[in-house]
Order: C-alpha cells, then structure tokens, then sequence
C-alpha cells in the first residue's frame, strides 16, 4: 500500500513536471490534438509509470527516458491520420468488437500468395468470398538477402523489402481492407532485430550506446553461465544461445537464429526505441500487432529467459503507450510456451488476443489418437481466458508443431507424455502403421529428444496419402478430417485464423530443399507458393473447390450464430471417448457442439442430448436436419453438429 502511494505521488509529480515540455511539441493550431493527448495520457499515465519505474526507476537518468518516451507518443500522436483518430474514438467506445462471431482471419506470406503487395489488392474479393475480416500478413518488413526465418530478422521497421512494395504500399492496403471491413494485422518482431539492422551495424561499428542496444560479451565467461539454464530453440541449426562475431570478435546473444540478434530491453534506450518503432507501424493503419517470441525478450542469470515476470511488463507498457497514443491498436501474443505461460500474457492490459497453442496441438493430439480425453480435461481446466479478451485459434500456421501440453493433465487422463510426444512425433512423421499423416520432424534434439513436427493440414490430415493412393475412401475421410477440425475452429471460442492455402487443401511442397536459403528448415514444406490455377478452381468437382466451399459455407454459418460471439465455452461429458462437446451461448442462443472424432460412427445417449441441449427437439445448422431427445445422437465418421433447441425443456 505504502509503494502504491509512492508511485501515485511520484506518478503525479513527474506528470507535472512532464506536462510543459509534452506541450512544446503541438503548435498553437494543434490544442485539440493536444487535449485529447493529455486527456489518454493523465487516464493511463499512473499505470504507465508504474511499470517504468518498476523497469528502469534504478537508472540515474530515468526522467529523461520518461520524458523520451512520452515526447515520442506525442509526435506519433501527431502524425497519426485523421482517419485513424476516428477509428480509435470508435473502437474505444466497442471495446470488444473483436469479440464479434463475425471475425474471421486469414494470414499470408505476400511474395508466396500474390507476389507483393499491389497484386494483393486483386485478392480482396477472395479474402471476402471467403468471409475474412482480418488479415495477417507475414513480416513484410527489409531483411537480410539469403536466410531471413522467413522475415523474422527485420532490418528496418520503416522499410519494407523492396519486392515487396513500400511503406507507402502498406499504408494504402491497410486504407483498403478497412474499407472493406478488414483488420490489417502484422508482426511486430520486438525481441531481436537482424544483425544489418542499423543499431546493430552501429554496434558492430564500435558505437557504445548502440552496443548497449544488444547483450554482447567480450569472452565466453558470462555466456557459459547463462547457457546452464537456457533451451536451444533450433537446435539442429546451432547449438547454444549465443554467436560469436567475428568483425567485433565478441560474442552476441542470439536465441534464435546467428543472425537475430536480442534486444536488450533492460536498456531503457531500447523500450524508448522500439516505443518509436511500434507507433510508426500503428500509424500505417494496421490494426493488431503480433508480439512476436514474447516470451524471451527478458533475460536473468540462472533463469530459463522464458516468461519473466519483467517480460509481461514490457508488454504492459508498450500497451500503456498504445492505448495514449494509438488506442485502436492491439495486441496479439505469441507465446508458444506451456499452456498456463501462454494464458499470463493475456489481459486487456497487456495482450488482448492471443494465439491458442494448446488447443491446436491437441486437436492433432485427438486426431491421432481418435480419442478426446486429453482435449476435454485440457480445455476444461486450462482455455478461460477475461472476458474482454479472445482467443485466436488455428489449424496450421507458419511454424512448427509443439507438442505443448501440461504433462499433469496427460498424467491424469491415463498418458504418459514423454511416451505421448515420442507417439504423436512418430505418428505425424507418417512413422507410426497406419498412420496417416505426411508430416515430416522440425528440430530434433537429440539430447533431450524434442522434436517438432511440419506439414500443411492437409498433408497431416490424410489428403497427401489419400491423393497418392488415388482412393475415393481415403479422399473421403482426409476431407472429412479437415472438416472435423474446421468445425471446432468456427466454433470453439475466439477468432479463427485460416493460414492461407489450407482453405483449399495446399499441399506439402517439397522444392524447398532444393533452396539453399530455405533448406535447413523444415517449416518450409509447409509455407507452399500458392499457384492460381483457374481451371481446377471453378470446377466444382476438385477435392480444392470442394473444400473451399465447405469452409466458406461454414463460415457463413458461424456468422449467423450470436452464441458463437466471444470466448465463453462449457466442455460437457459427452460420456463417449471420441466425442468432444461443448455448449456455447450468447445473444439469446444456445448451441450444443458436438465432434466425432472417430472414423467409426459414434452416438451419445439421449438423456445427455437433454440435459446439455436443454431440450427435446433440435435443428442441426450445419446439415438442417432435426433431432430428437427420444433417441441417442448418432454421428457418422468425424461428423458434427451445431445443435440448437427448438422445443425446450419445461421446466419441472
Ligand atoms: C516466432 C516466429 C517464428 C520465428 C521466431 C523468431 O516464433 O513465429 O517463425 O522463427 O519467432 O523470430
Ligand atoms: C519455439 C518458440 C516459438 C517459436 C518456435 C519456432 O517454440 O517458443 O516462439 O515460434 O520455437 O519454431
């Protein structure tokens, strides 16, 4: 309580001697700008600095890193356009708007869907076909000729590679999907820049304060202490977190690839920095930012370097700044780490949207196993996320596979999980008889056995295997599969992200061997050129037209579904092993959810269709068929309904 006081009275004080300089940077024909500025500043100011001073109170210059800081928001807040002005007074007053069933995503690599940006525009009638409402597209930003992770080392975060398009090109894009109703979404690679980045150069060149940007070390001493308690991400590239630089014959903290050089955010330099940064991409329209790798960006001797208590506080703050400078903008957190890890960077204060890690793996995980235990007691225990947050849940994405399950939750549903992720590991490399998945491994450790796995969703659901085998049973069930998945996407809770080309069944893609910037990562299979061919789309007989429709279909339905709005879900006790049920409610609906997934029929006794469906009679959306509570439900091969009652129960 006493340091509470402290930091109001010290928040108060600082405010006051802040307020003068702050007003220097509007001109006398700017007081409406600046009144609304000081208006958002002083409303989260208490916050703001309460985080500062927590970070970087100790440093002897701390007001003026706090005076940089806001100077910077207020010349953002200045540049931010009119248009932009207005979205943020309109968001601010809907607060939830993400919340709406209505959200669909779509994310896209932009020289792999469409080549660059200008030939993008051409797909808006797609992204609207398809329902989209928001689209991601993968780091666009300038990056170092030859490997690059695929974006994720960034030279600039105001230029964008040139084959790309412009900064400009950017800009005009985000101006045209929210025309039409779409969020632009892209990432912000906040916890390391590429070693060409200029900060990074400059270091190299021997400049002191851009030194301080990164953690480099003269010998191996401190290195060798750090590495006793960190995880190699990419283990089968390079062993260790660190990269010997030979121009400046020192070493640099890399967790990721040589050349991703981390930031040192204990540098009050660099929160201000990268404070610039972050604003000038919310001034080019786009809606959400990705934090990307979220839980490295705080390091501490003896510490795994994952998820400190001080990395949630970066994120506070940056979202402090957010909400005075740029308050439409929000944040997406990208924490690919234990499932209650993951749910700690979610918050209205810190990240409002997430990615779903969990669910996604174990929906694999209940596919291989054609059993639901492990998702239900997960999804149970471990997916409750504040209200005025959401979810954002995927099939497939750009990366990996991680098997990221709590080992408790295994233990407890009968599952070993080492056994477990040596099973699944095997079972998506197609290792496994029977199996019928095409993936192939990411990142083996031999030491501690880890391992990931690649492959597009179509590729780990069967439809490589079935294509090449040419049988209309297997085609089937791969189809039937994708669609299991597709309906738990639409359903479950949050906002769905389609990774482009897996709406249509996208293949893996094999070439990428054969690319020597591409070859030693494995993600590639899974991140295929998308070929345009016409003929094949419009017949509506191809397994691609197929499949596009039906998600297309289902996407309509779930727009047409107020239950479906925001993250509220109830796992029931379908009392079937392969039966994985959920009931969603909202906007005076009720939908009991009910997926098979099993590739034999399954049915789950009528008294639970009653107690769970609230009543007699049911229409399934998705088929139009009815249902009655006299007799169990039966679902066929992977099906699914979206049962709502259309006669309840009286009440006794
Ligand atoms: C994120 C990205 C991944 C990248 C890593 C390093 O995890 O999703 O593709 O390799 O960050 O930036
Ligand atoms: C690790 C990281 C995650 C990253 C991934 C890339 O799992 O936790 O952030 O996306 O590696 O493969």
């Amino acid at each position: 309580m006493a340091d509470q006081n402290w930091t109001d009275y010290h928040a108060d004080l600082s405010l006051t001697r802040l307020l003068p300089r702050i007003q220097e940077i509007f001109s006398p024909s700017e007081t409406e700008h600046q009144e609304m500025f000081e208006r958002r500043l002083k409303h989260h100011w208490p916050r703001l600095f309460g985080l500062l001073v927590r970070l970087y109170g100790g440093h002897y210059d701390f007001f003026y890193h706090l005076e940089g800081i806001v100077a910077a928001a207020a010349r953002s807040w200045l540049e931010r356009s009119a248009d932009l002005k207005e979205l943020d007074a309109r968001l601010e007053a809907d607060p939830m708007w993400f919340q709406s069933q209505e959200m669909v995503g779509g994310v896209l690599y932009v020289d792999l869907f469409s080549e660059n940006l200008a030939k993008l525009h051409e797909h808006i009638p797609y992204f609207k076909e398809l329902g989209l409402t928001y689209l991601h597209l993968m780091p666009p930003f300038a990056v170092p000729a030859g490997d690059s992770d695929g974006g994720y080392a960034v030279n600039s975060y105001r230029a964008l590679d040139p084959s790309l398009g412009t900064m400009e090109d950017l800009t005009l894009l985000a101006d045209r999907l929210r025309e039409e109703g779409i969020s632009l979404v892209i990432d912000f690679v906040f916890n390391h820049t590429s070693d060409e980045h200029e900060w990074a150069l400059k270091a190299q060149a021997g400049d002191s304060r851009y030194a301080d940007f990164y953690y480099i070390f003269p010998d191996r001493t401190l290195p060798d202490q750090y590495e006793r308690t960190l995880r190699d991400i990419f283990p089968e590239i390079r062993r260790g977190s660190f990269t010997w630089h030979e121009g400046m014959r020192k070493w640099v903290w890399t967790t990721f690839h040589s050349f991703q050089w981390d930031l040192n955010y204990a540098n009050p330099d660099v929160f201000r920095a990268m404070t610039e940064e972050m604003l000038f991409l919310a001034n080019t329209g786009v809606s959400v930012l990705r934090l990307d790798a979220v839980a490295f960006i705080w390091k501490r001797m003896g510490a795994d370097c994952e998820n400190l208590p001080e990395a949630h506080m970066i994120i506070q703050a940056f979202n402090a700044v957010a909400r005075i400078a740029a308050p439409a903008l929000l944040f997406k957190s990208e924490a690919i780490v234990h499932p209650d890890e993951v749910l700690r960077y979610i918050g209205s204060d810190e990240c409002q949207l997430s990615y779903n890690p969990q669910l996604m793996a174990l929906l694999w995980e209940g596919l291989a196993t054609r059993e639901v235990k492990l998702l239900e007691h997960a999804m149970r225990t471990r997916n409750r996320i504040p209200d005025n947050c959401a979810w954002v849940n995927y099939l497939r994405c750009h990366d990996d596979i991680g098997w990221t399950f709590d080992d408790n939750d295994a233990r407890v549903v009968g599952i070993e999980p080492g056994a477990h992720r040596r099973f699944l590991n095997d079972f998506y490399t197609g290792n496994f008889p029977g199996s019928f998945a095409r993936g192939i491994p990411f990142q083996y450790n031999a030491e501690s056995g880890d391992q990931r796995v690649s492959g597009t969703l179509a590729s780990l659901a069967g439809l490589e295997q079935a294509l090449q085998a040419n049988d209309p049973l297997l085609i089937d069930m791969a189809m039937r599969r994708i669609n299991l998945l597709r309906s738990i996407l639409l359903s479950v809770g949050g906002i769905p992200l389609i990774y482009l080309g897996e709406e249509w069944g996208a293949l893996n893609d094999y070439s990428f061997i054969t690319d020597a910037r591409k070859a030693r990562d494995t993600r590639w299979v899974h991140r295929p050129k998308i070929r345009w061919d016409k003929e094949r789309w419009q017949d509506p007989e191809t397994v691609e037209r197929r499949l596009f429709s039906e998600v297309a279909a289902l996407i309509r339905l779930r727009k047409a579904q107020p239950a479906l709005r925001n993250a509220g879900m109830e796992v029931i006790r379908t009392e079937n092993p392969h039966l994985f049920g959920y009931i969603r409610h909202g906007g005076g609906q009720r939908l009991l959810i009910i997926n098979n997934f099993s590739d034999y029929p399954q049915s789950m006794g009528e008294n639970r269709l009653r107690v769970y469906g609230l009543g007699y009679r049911f229409v399934d959306h998705v088929s139009g068929h009815s249902y009655s509570a006299n007799e169990p439900l039966y679902l066929g091969p992977y099906g699914f309904v979206w049962l709502e009652t259309t006669e309840y129960t009286r009440p006794a």
